[in-house]
């Protein structure tokens, strides 16, 4: 194992976005509890409290709305582009490509209008491209529904129930922000050179990418269709213990207790799904996986993560799996764009240093 661990334990920023407690399993978002808001208040008022600092009052939040709507009609170049990616090109590279061509109105430093215009435009880009790669023609968007009830909208062309635009806009505020996360610090890293808001979260959208991170929930989606029966939990998550390979949804870095995320989300799909022998199967197997972990990695202290039950929400409410990852960045825009306004308040290159462990010249 080298020494540097994946910067395991190193603190690589101070932030008054969000504090991740492992130890307890609390996650505070500046200032108050993030299971809390996720239960009461709207994705709007979340984003406004992580941008400003402060939940909005009735006519912030008003402005607020009004720019995040006004930014979901996609500017031509940036449809243009959309449609030049072959289909083959996977929706995160599609955003992370069509983000990285948003020209920011404001280079330096970073403004909360440009953060805001960017996270009202993503949910477009996604269902406009989720559309075209399927055949189907892209629904326009909405602009008397809210963020995330228009997002259901566009992605399923009909104005989607009270009950799934709230498990999914309490998902949205679960996954809103999470200390310094891999994509949070290379959008902070990017922010700290200078870069422009575009750029930085080009970087965070490239970091999410991957299955240890953002990729997971469409994982534990195919492991539990995989899985397919309840007879068939523990034989299969078995072998795959046996195999070395790990099970999706499991386990955290900083988490060393249950993920309070995971817990609220199980809470909601439980309102949600009551009676579907699907979220039967999701909790059996969640039973077995924890027991048989405690067998193959005793001492890991490898507990459910936000992304199990993440994977029954993004079900539920009917999204996509080729789109899973994206709509958690939908959500994570927002605190990457929180961070990269952070950074740029106090900024100082990030720059690190490395050992050379390679041979000296004779
Ligand atoms: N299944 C089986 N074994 C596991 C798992 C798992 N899900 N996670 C960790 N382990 C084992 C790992 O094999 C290692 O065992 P050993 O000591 O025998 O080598 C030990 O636990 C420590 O693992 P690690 O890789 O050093 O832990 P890490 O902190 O680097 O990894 C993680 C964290 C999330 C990448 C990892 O737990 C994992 O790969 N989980 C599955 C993928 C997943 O669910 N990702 C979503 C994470 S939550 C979303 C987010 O906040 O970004």
């Amino acid at each position: 194992m080298p020494s540097v661990n994946g910067l395991a334990d190193i603190v690589a920023a101070e932030t008054e976005l969000s504090m991740v407690d492992g130890q307890r399993g609390r996650l505070v978002y500046r200032g108050y509890e993030a299971p809390a808001l996720a239960k009461t208040r709207r994705f709007s008022e979340v984003a406004h409290l992580l941008w400003t600092g402060r939940l909005p009052d009735p006519s912030e939040l008003r402005e607020l709305e009004t720019q995040l709507t006004e930014a979901r009609t996609l500017p031509p170049e940036i449809v243009a582009i959309l449609d030049a990616l072959p289909p083959e090109v996977d929706m995160m590279s599609a955003l992370r490509t069509a983000v990285s061509a948003i020209r920011p109105r404001q280079i330096w430093p970073p403004t909360i209008e440009d953060a805001t215009r960017i996270a009202g435009m993503m949910p477009t880009i996604v269902a406009y491209r989720h559309a075209k790669v399927t055949g189907q023609t892209p629904v326009p968007p909405r602009l008397d529904l809210s963020h995330v009830a228009n997002y259901l909208y566009m992605l399923n062309g009909r104005a989607p129930s009270e009950a799934h635009t709230r498990a999914l806009e309490a998902y949205l505020i679960l996954t809103i922000d999470h200390g310094l996360n891999a994509s949070t610090f290379a959008g902070r890293v990017a922010a700290s050179t200078q870069s422009d808001l575009s750029a930085a979260l080009t970087a965070a959208l490239a970091a999410m990418k991957g299955p240890l991170h953002g990729g997971a929930p469409s994982l534990v989606m195919d492991m539990l269709d995989e899985i397919g029966s309840r007879e068939n939990a523990a034989p299969f998550l078995r072998a795959k213990l046996e195999r070395g390979e790990r099970l999706m949804g499991f386990g955290h870095r900083v988490y060393k207790t249950r993920d309070p995320r995971a817990e609220a989300l199980r809470d909601i799909v439980i309102e949600l799904t009551q009676a579907d022998p699907w979220f039967d199967l999701a909790a059996h197997t969640e039973t077995i996986a924890l027991r048989l972990l405690e067998e193959y990695k005793p001492g890991r202290e490898l507990y459910t993560n936000v992304e199990y039950w993440a994977a029954a929400i993004l079900r539920t409410v009917e999204i996509p799996k080729p789109i899973y990852t994206a709509t958690f960045s939908i959500s994570r825009v927002v605190g990457w764009s929180a961070h990269v306004l952070e950074q740029a308040a106090n900024n100082r290159l990030i720059r690190p240093q490395s050992t050379y462990v390679g041979p000296l010249p004779a």
